[in-house]
């Protein structure tokens, strides 16, 4: 949801900003550009179109200098053009600005400013910015009291960041939306998200609401809203630069399902010592009095919280998954004993934000399970969890669902636990089952045969997926995959559901694939049994030893033998490999769907 980046003290600004944006593209698309303040004045080349048409356009019209912005665009106000690409700048040209988020006063400050004589050149939200900091100069204000006070004036969600003609240095500020400080040894940075610059330094500041940094190529002061210092901590980030890079895959997607044996062995290692569930963060006997956990969560993650919800529920724990936008609008009653868990890959999702604040204020006990440490939901809430994934590029969320489910099983283990105040039986089964499954993940990847149904299906009207408990979860995952990167309808449905109206759909033209665990098959070949006969081709996704679907579906997808809580882990790596195969066949921009970022910093 817009990335931006700064660089201060680099030889070559540009290249470190190029290099930053690349790395942010994931959080938005449509438009980028970059600022140099080279003691000569500020310049901004800016367009519509990707990163990569940015790069052109400098290499015809090259800037020059040591300090200075970039920015990624996912347009929320205006559309996607050279107009309303960020940088954005004052009356003057004397500054510019880049910024993420949404300033929600912008229209009352804009007819304001208007009519003091400023002239807008874009229908954003951020070009307020500029042209406030340009009226507090304009009254005799210094630059560093001038983006103070501008940046007091709005509210919204923001990080906020700017460059002025007179000085050799980057003010920032943010306030609900992320903002990181990077400290190389050759020059500063400043980044929505530590990939932007992990090409250069380990060292991170995550920067917190209401923070204000001034970062000038020898020293960087944080100072909170009043103009004293604070001190934040430098954390040093065990990500590396290689995790960030495409390497030989032709996309981030394929890369990312390609990981994720090692991204399922970072989530379990060091948590099931002795047949019991450790989790760093979280005590023995943390959850001993829990009655009922709440899940909120967005888009595949929400998948990964129903699918730990049914996890909990299957061990006597009541719990429920909500999507957070819902949540946020209408929670439901608040009892004591209640336990919020906000899953969140980014760690930053409005919508799960919300949630997750919605909760807290009305005196619920909140956990955050991420992958990104130092994230606003890590930080707010009273518990983390982290899924231990690594950087996920892709927009498609892949392997951080599989390390999601993972860390989510070993979760419901330990809640049940702490809840029961015993082992239970069932539990040294199935942790030996979540060591043994990046084995099993990496046979379904070698031994896969989705590209031949990708091609054997790839003019199809829609696809549709079903299945029943823990593959209902997972359905609706293989569903979401698919349309977000191939643009082909896909739905997924309880299979249970199909016959009270979405069978009306199903036709020779309409795979159905069929996810099954090894529970309920009787009830699934029901399913079945009854797309079958409306003339449906039936691609079962199973494990071997479920042979009575294999006799009623047309083609089966096997997975390896695994406990049953775990096939639908297994069975959502195939269908992955089917959206993926399929996508590429339709020659979709796989890393980059349109309309769509990875991070949705907006609700
Ligand atoms: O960062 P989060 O896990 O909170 O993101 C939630 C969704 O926006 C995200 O899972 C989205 O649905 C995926 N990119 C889809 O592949």
């Amino acid at each position: 949801m817009c990335g931006i980046t700064a660089a201060v003290g680099a030889d070559d600004a540009v290249s470190t900003l190029l290099t930053g944006l690349q790395n942010l593209e994931y959080r938005g698309y449509d438009s980028a550009g970059v600022a140099v303040a080279n003691g000569d004045g500020v310049e901004v080349v800016k367009r519509e179109g990707q990163v990569d048409d940015l790069e052109a356009l400098l290499s015809r019209r090259p800037l020059v200098g040591r300090v200075g912005l970039g920015h990624t665009r996912w347009s929320t106000h205006g559309a996607p053009t050279n107009a309303n690409a960020h940088p954005h700048t004052d009356c003057y040209g004397d500054l510019a600005v880049v910024h993420n988020g949404i300033i929600e006063n912008h229209a009352t400050l804009r007819e304001r400013l208007q009519s003091a004589g400023h002239t807008f050149t874009s229908e954003t939200d951020t070009e307020v910015v500029p042209h406030l900091v340009e009226e507090y100069l304009d009254s005799g204000a210094s630059v560093e009291t001038a983006f103070r006070l501008a940046v007091d004036d709005l509210s919204g969600s923001y990080a906020v960041a700017l460059v002025h003609e007179d000085e050799e240095a980057v003010y920032a500020a943010r306030e609900g939306s992320p903002l990181v400080f990077g400290r190389g040894t050759e020059a500063y940075h400043l980044a929505s998200d530590v990939p932007a610059f992990l090409e250069f330094t380990d060292d991170v500041v995550y920067l917190e609401d209401g923070d204000v940094i001034r970062v000038t190529p020898s020293s960087y002061e944080i100072t909170d809203t009043e103009g004293s210092p604070v001190e934040r901590p430098i954390e040093s980030i065990d990500w590396n630069s290689e995790d960030v890079e495409k390497g030989a895959f032709d996309h981030y997607m394929r890369k990312e399902i390609d990981e994720q044996p090692t991204a399922i062995a970072q989530a379990v290692r060091g948590r099931t010592d002795g047949g019991a569930v450790a989790l760093e963060s979280l005590p023995d006997g943390a959850f001993a009095d829990v009655d009922r956990v709440q899940f909120v969560a967005c888009g595949t993650s929400y998948h990964a919280a129903l699918y730990g919800a049914q996890l909990l529920r299957d061990r006597g724990v009541p719990a429920r998954a909500f999507l957070a936008s819902e949540y946020a609008m209408t929670a439901p009653p608040t009892e004591a004993g209640t336990v919020l868990v906000g899953v969140t890959q980014s760690g930053e999702t409005a919508d799960t934000l919300a949630a997750l604040r919605r909760g807290a204020s009305e005196g619920l006990r909140t956990l955050a399970v991420t992958n990104v440490v130092g994230s606003t939901a890590a930080r707010e809430c009273d518990a983390a969890v982290l899924i231990r994934a690594g950087p996920e590029i892709g927009v498609a969320a892949t392997k951080t669902f599989s390390s999601q489910v993972a860390t989510l099983t070993l979760l419901a283990e330990r809640i049940r636990r702490d809840v029961r105040g015993d082992h239970s039986d069932s539990a040294p089964a199935l942790l030996s089952a979540l060591d043994r499954l990046p084995d099993d993940v990496e046979s379904v990847l070698s031994e896969t045969r989705a590209p031949s149904f990708a091609r054997r299906y790839d003019d199809s009207d829609a696809y549709f997926f079903v299945g029943r408990g823990t593959a209902h979860p997972v359905a609706l995952e293989g569903a979401l995959k698919l349309k977000e990167i191939s643009y082909e309808h896909a739905e997924g449905f309880p299979a249970g559901e199909l016959k009270h109206g979405p069978l009306a759909l199903v036709t020779p033209s309409t795979p159905v694939f069929a996810v099954c665990t090894g529970a309920h098959t009787e009830k699934l070949l029901g399913s079945i049994e009854e797309v079958s006969a409306r003339g449906a081709p039936v691609v079962a996704v199973a494990p071997r030893s479920e042979k009575s679907v294999a006799e009623v579906a047309d083609d089966v997808l096997w997975v390896p033998e695994t406990h049953p809580e775990l096939v639908g882990l297994l069975a959502n790596v195939q269908l992955q490999l089917l959206s993926y195969h399929t996508a590429t066949l339709l020659d979709r921009p796989v890393d980059k769907p349109r309309n769509l970022a990875k991070s949705v910093t907006v609700e």
